[in-house]
């Protein structure tokens, strides 16, 4: 039997098969957006397991205060918010729910663009307003996006879903990777290889899935805006810091670019004030995974590491490192 403490409320019922094996502590979300290290500690001190999210700074100082802790269970795929060498260092096993929110966050990131492409919330907002008294030839013209190029940056498993899209909607694909995909994925997805000055150069839409790091920091700074299409619509569904948000709303504002969809910002949950007041801008607070089925998913997997760390299985599923 573990402890684990899972630091916010999850999906009513996510926690079911966890409770009948274990003593699980649910505790309260925080009052602000985040919680800090000596929160955190407070919360884990004690656990054997510790399921976080985003906003939970799992760092050098947490695994040093909690020295029961074993496991680490993300209720994410991505796992920026945890450092990764202090974990192996304090021999912490850290999984993370790929695969499930797949199709969800592209999903996501073709809301974000279709919304932009096609002025959606201003078009909703124009009808609720009663604005609508006749049909129009020329109102909230938006653009087309068969024929055009979608550049996908980071072709994982979101990546490939947001590309298999893009085929069903008549677009040509390019992506840009660290590392070259596998030919089979590249074929199913008929996505062309290009460096990352030719993707921005060249493509319509740029939609973001590579995972936050050191070397994707910024990578879109105000150099690769300035290299994009003026006509190019952003989308990033990955994390905040990939694009330099002030960067980005100097562009929109210059009309280096089109408009941006935004599911993630550098400092969340504050948005750049400038992207606020921008109608070619549409916004959303971090909804990629946020399908009752894929949440209910991401829970289940968390518990299935749980179960295995706690059985002393041979492997630990969804292990992230
Ligand atoms: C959400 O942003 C995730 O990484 O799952
Ligand atoms: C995440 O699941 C990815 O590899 O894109």
């Amino acid at each position: 039997m573990a402890h684990v403490v899972v630091t916010r409320p999850l999906v009513e019922g996510g926690l079911s098969e966890l409770r009948e094996a274990h003593t699980v502590t649910v505790c309260d979300p925080p009052e602000g957006a985040t919680r800090s290290e000596e929160e955190l500690i407070a919360l884990a001190d004690e656990a054997d397991v510790l399921l976080t999210v985003l906003a939970d700074p799992v760092t050098e100082r947490v695994f040093e205060a909690c020295p029961n802790l074993k496991m680490v269970a993300q209720y994410a795929v991505g796992i920026d918010n945890i450092d990764l060498e202090a974990a192996e260092a304090h021999d912490v096993v850290v999984t993370h729910t790929p695969g499930v929110l797949t199709d969800a966050t592209a999903d996501m990131a073709w809301a974000l663009l279709l919304a932009v492409a096609r002025h959606v919330p201003t078009a909703d907002e124009y009808v609720r307003d009663g604005q609508f008294e006749r049909w129009e030839t020329t109102l909230l013209l938006g653009t087309e996006l068969a024929g055009k190029t979608m550049g996908i940056v980071g072709l994982g498993r979101i990546g490939a879903a947001v590309a298999r899209r893009a085929l069903g909607f008549g677009m040509d694909v390019v992506y840009h990777n660290r590392h070259r995909a596998n030919p089979t994925v590249e074929r199913q997805v008929s996505a062309q290889y290009v460096e990352l000055d030719d993707l921005l150069a060249t493509s319509d839409v740029v939609s973001l899935h590579c995972p936050l790091n050191d070397d994707s920091h910024h990578l879109i700074d105000a150099g690769a805006l300035q290299r994009m299409k003026e006509s190019a619509i952003l989308v990033n569904t990955a994390r905040g810091a990939v694009v330099d948000e002030a960067a980005l709303v100097d562009a929109l504002n210059a009309g280096e670019i089109a408009g941006a969809g935004l599911d993630v910002f550098e400092e969340e949950p504050d948005v750049h004030p400038g992207l606020v007041e921008l109608d070619q801008v549409v916004l959303a607070p971090h909804l990629g995974s946020a399908t009752t089925d894929t949440r209910m998913e991401m829970a289940h997997m968390c518990g299935e590491s749980i179960r295995a760390l706690v059985e002393e299985a041979d492997e630990i599923p969804h292990r992230a490192v």
